[in-house]
């Protein structure tokens, strides 16, 4: 197995308030780590360490090795997708533009290799294809997260970085794209990173679910050891919001 991304030691803290302290966790090319915890407990710092958005006060995150802090930031980001919290879009640009960018620019001479590929990514996240030329403004915010989705695979990325990328969506379209986005990983065997408040999309998801509290893992591991063997009781109570919700 190789390691696609490497936390090492990891330290951040925002002026005295320390959000990380001796971080430290591996995650294999091809994994699905699906990430869960209390808000501020630092979900979002981590993931923008991985394309060098935030940078560690100590340690080290090294992506296929690399140490971000010296690897080309153009290099690096293009081969990350990044679904950011509360999808941001690029204001000034269409729903096609928006899509199209990194596509683009590596398509610079074959435009319709890109048209074809943002066609079929608004499929696979539901968007009609009405959608195209308008902007972010004329969206919902739920289509806005659907592009902001469609945005990060179209870079056909070897990391995918999402930040809650479901949450203003509805219930059975969530259900969807929740099935959409485990087939797309199972089929291109992308290593992502997802972020997410809902453990039982954490435990759909993930191959590997980490729970973290107050910059900590509270445990790390696969979903039915987190379901069987709580490791704290951190871990169990929320678990046992899972439960409830199962039962009544
Ligand atoms: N630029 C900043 N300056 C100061 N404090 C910050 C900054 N960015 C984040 N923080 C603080 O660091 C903590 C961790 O933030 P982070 O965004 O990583 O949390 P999170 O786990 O993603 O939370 P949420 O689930 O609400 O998205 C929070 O307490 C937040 O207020
Ligand atoms: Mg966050």
């Amino acid at each position: 197995m190789t390691v696609a991304i490497e936390f090492k030691n990891i330290k951040k803290q925002y002026r005295d308030k320390t959000i990380l302290e001796k971080f430290n966790l591996s995650i294999e090319e091809g994994e699905f780590l699906t990430v869960v915890g209390s808000s501020g407990c630092g979900k979002t710092t981590l993931l923008k360490m991985v394309n060098a958005l935030i940078i560690p006060d100590e340690g080290q995150v090294l992506v296929h090795g690399k140490c971000t802090q010296e690897a080309n930031i153009i290099d690096l980001r293009r081969r990350i997708g990044y679904a950011i919290q509360g999808s941001v879009l690029f204001p000034h640009m269409t729903v096609e533009e928006n899509i199209s960018y990194v596509p683009n620019l590596w398509n610079k001479r074959d435009k319709n290799k890109t048209k074809t590929a943002v066609k079929k990514w608004m499929d696979i996240v539901g968007l009609d294809e009405d959608l195209l030329k308008r902007y972010a403004n004329e969206l919902s915010g739920g289509q806005q997260q659907r592009v902001g989705i469609a945005r990060a695979l179209a870079a056909s990325p070897d990391i995918l970085l999402m930040d809650e990328p479901f949450g203003a969506v509805d219930e059975i379209t969530r259900t969807g794209l929740q099935d959409e986005i485990i087939r797309i990983q199972k089929e291109s065997n992308i290593t992502t990173i997802f972020i997410t408040h809902d453990i039982r999309e954490a435990l759909k998801l993930g191959s590997r679910v980490l729970v973290m509290d107050k910059g900590e893992i509270q445990q790390i591991g696969k979903p039915d050891e987190i379901l069987s063997n709580p490791a704290n009781e951190f871990v169990e109570r929320l678990i046992a919001r899972e439960v409830n919700y199962l039962t009544h």
